[in-house]
């Protein structure tokens, strides 16, 4: 099933394009990557899709339901939760804290709490630094925050934006490993990388972007090979 629709989604900033003519899906239980060169628009349907941004033409379908144009705090309640770019935890508030606030939209405050309890325990990093100011940490215990909050949030689909980000080898591997088994879980997953090949290698589908939001491939890691893969891919077909 189609989770997450665009049809035909034209985004400004004042009078320039920024995405033009853009269609995508996310099915539910897939992971799907969204890659390609700075500026192509990857930030800009992002946000566009969490409410942050307004499309000024086409259709944002979650669940089948119209949701373009909703303030952010609405969507997110149609269990949409975003990982922005440069993670944005609270600097000064504690790891436990920060936690908290992704629980915030939800009603079942008791099984919330136990699920801070359960998160704590999954990123032993965040277990041990709890009562510490989220400015304390490293940029990679900053990304697993940034990751916990969001799925405290319980999320029906996941949205990163470039996760890895200025993040240590090692810290990246963590951080795909932790998307593939998220994704075992059963979590859906829309991934906005600049490491594509990382990203093609766990995806079920990939979208490349180039500038203006235009799709130059959709597909398979398997049909990209097929048809000289990422590197021509950026070459262009
Ligand atoms: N607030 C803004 N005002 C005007 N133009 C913007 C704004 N934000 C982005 N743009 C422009 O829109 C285009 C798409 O930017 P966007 O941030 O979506 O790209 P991106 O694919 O996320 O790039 P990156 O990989 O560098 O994060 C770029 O040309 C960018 O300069
Ligand atoms: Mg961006």
């Amino acid at each position: 099933m189609n989770l997450l629709t665009l049809t035909d989604v034209w985004v400004r900033y004042g009078r320039v394009p920024a995405v033009q003519g853009l269609s995508m899906h996310v099915d539910e239980g897939q992971l799907v990557g969204l890659v390609g060169n700075n500026g192509a628009g990857k930030t800009t349907t992002l946000s566009t899709v969490t409410g942050v941004l307004r499309p000024s033409a086409g259709t944002i379908e979650f669940e089948g339901k119209e949701i373009a144009g909703q303030a952010p705090d609405r969507i997110l309640r149609h269990g949409l939760s975003l990982v922005p770019e440069n993670r944005r935890i609270f600097a000064r508030l504690s790891v436990r804290e920060n936690l908290q606030i992704g629980t915030s939209g939800r009603k079942d405050r008791a099984k919330a709490k136990e699920d801070i309890e359960e998160m704590l325990g999954r990123f032993p990093v965040l277990e041990r630094y709890h009562d510490q100011p989220g400015a304390n940490l490293s940029g990679g215990e900053q990304q697993q925050l940034a990751i916990a909050r969001a799925l405290l949030a319980r999320p029906r689909l996941l949205l990163l934006d470039e996760p890895t980000l200025g993040l240590a080898p090692l810290i990246v591997d963590q951080v795909f490993d932790l998307l593939e088994q998220l994704k075992s879980e059963g979590v859906t997953i829309l991934l906005v990388e600049q490491n594509a090949a990382r990203t093609v290698s766990i995806a079920d589908r990939v979208y490349i972007m180039r500038t203006g939001g235009r799709i130059e491939f959709e597909g398979t890691g398997d049909e990209l090979a097929a048809r000289g893969g990422l590197e021509t891919a950026y070459i262009g077909f």
